[in-house]
């Protein structure tokens, strides 16, 4: 491999300090030529400096310094004209605590740090603007029944009391909403696994949405026995439930069927299969690969927009698998994969 085929700059100088290699994106990144560059004085050919101006090379002192020392992390750092580069170095030793043999600096330009910046500022704002509203009607109603107590009715003030708790509900759900959010984006989201019953909890949802006051034939639940076994975390597998059939019985329309069925997987796998489907409007189909992003809502009946993003994260942290598409009837169809997930002890 050549070094000018590397995305990255790349700075390399010997044992004495003097640039021996000297890549094409280094030259784009610094502005000098290779030949500029080869068989110079390293600090010449990069005069870094940090952001409180000292010069980078006589902080670090990479030939001079700690001999322990195998390199700098990645740091932010200024070039001649200000302008900003992410700098990296690796000192290579003929053999530990030796003399330094090579330093090699990588260097990178801060599009990519700027663009990640930038869709992190814009989940701020999506948040800010999440919690705004629901606290602005808490505020408008309590600033209200405060000024006017003694003008409203008992019912007036019960319901604007009743608004009032239903927006404090809603900005703790998207509190929750945003850490599982930060859990699953980071990596930490922990799946504690123990042998799940998957038709019973199915049922159990059902249950508890009939007792909640919906009608009891808007549910439909099939479940092909026998079915494998199942470890998975028995509270996101709730979770993930508690979603798809909210959505199906608020953004869906009729009867939501749902579906439980052994599936097998890649590799000889078997797993447990849910199909929650409903008879609404469905998922148009130029949104289908969206419904399980960050905030995407199809509709004005939509809530945060996070409820598939955590699902998808839940079930993809069990190794399993989820997708959407038309149900038989015109409705939407969300089905998931779980694998059994037993514990190696019991594999
Ligand atoms: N069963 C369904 N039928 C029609 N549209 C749905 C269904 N489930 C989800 N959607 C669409 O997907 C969007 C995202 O769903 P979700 O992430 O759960 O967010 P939320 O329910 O908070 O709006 C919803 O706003 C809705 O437009
Ligand atoms: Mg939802």
């Amino acid at each position: 491999m050549h070094p000018d085929d590397l995305p990255e700059g790349i700075v390399v100088a010997d044992g004495t300090g003097r640039v021996v290699c000297f890549n094409a994106a280094a030259s784009r990144i610094t502005g000098l030529t290779a030949a500029d560059a080869l068989g110079a004085a390293f600090q010449q050919v990069l005069p870094l400096e940090d952001v409180d101006g000292r010069r980078w090379w006589q902080v670090t002192d990479p030939y001079g310094g700690l001999a322990t020392r195998t390199g700098q992390p990645e740091r932010n750092l200024l070039l001649p004209g200000g302008r900003e580069v992410m700098v990296a170095a690796r000192y290579v030793r003929a053999y530990p605590k030796g003399p330094l043999q090579r330093l090699v600096v990588t260097l990178r330009g801060t599009e990519a740090r700027r663009r990640a910046e930038r869709s992190h500022a814009e989940l701020i704002a999506t948040v800010a603007h999440e919690l705004r509203s629901p606290l602005t009607s808490v505020k408008g109603f309590t600033a209200t029944l405060l000024a006017k107590w003694e003008r409203f009715t008992d019912d007036q003030k019960r319901l604007m009391l009743e608004t009032v708790d239903a927006d404090a509900n809603r900005v703790t759900r998207l509190i929750a909403e945003l850490l599982d959010i930060s859990r699953i984006d980071s990596g930490r989201l922990e799946v504690r696994r123990q042998p799940v019953d998957m038709a019973a909890a199915v049922r159990r949802h059902v249950e508890a949405h009939i007792a909640a006051g919906r009608s009891a034939d808007r549910f439909a639940v099939r479940v092909s026995e026998p079915l494998p076994g199942l470890w998975a975390d028995p509270d996101k597998v709730d979770q993930v439930l508690g979603n798809l059939l909210e959505n199906a019985v608020r953004h869906g329309e009729g009867t939501v069927t749902i579906e439980v069925a052994a599936a097998p997987l890649r590799h000889d796998e078997e797993g447990t299969a849910v199909t929650v489907s409903d008879e609404g409007p469905g998922i148009p189909e130029e949104s289908m690969s969206r419904v399980f992003t960050r905030f995407w809502r199809g509709s004005k009946r939509g809530g945060t927009g996070l409820g598939l993003y955590i699902v998808k994260g839940i079930v993809e942290a069990h190794g399993g698998t989820i997708a959407v598409d038309r149900a038989a009837d015109g409705g939407a169809r969300f089905r998931f994969t779980l694998p059994v997930g037993a514990p190696a002890f019991l594999a």
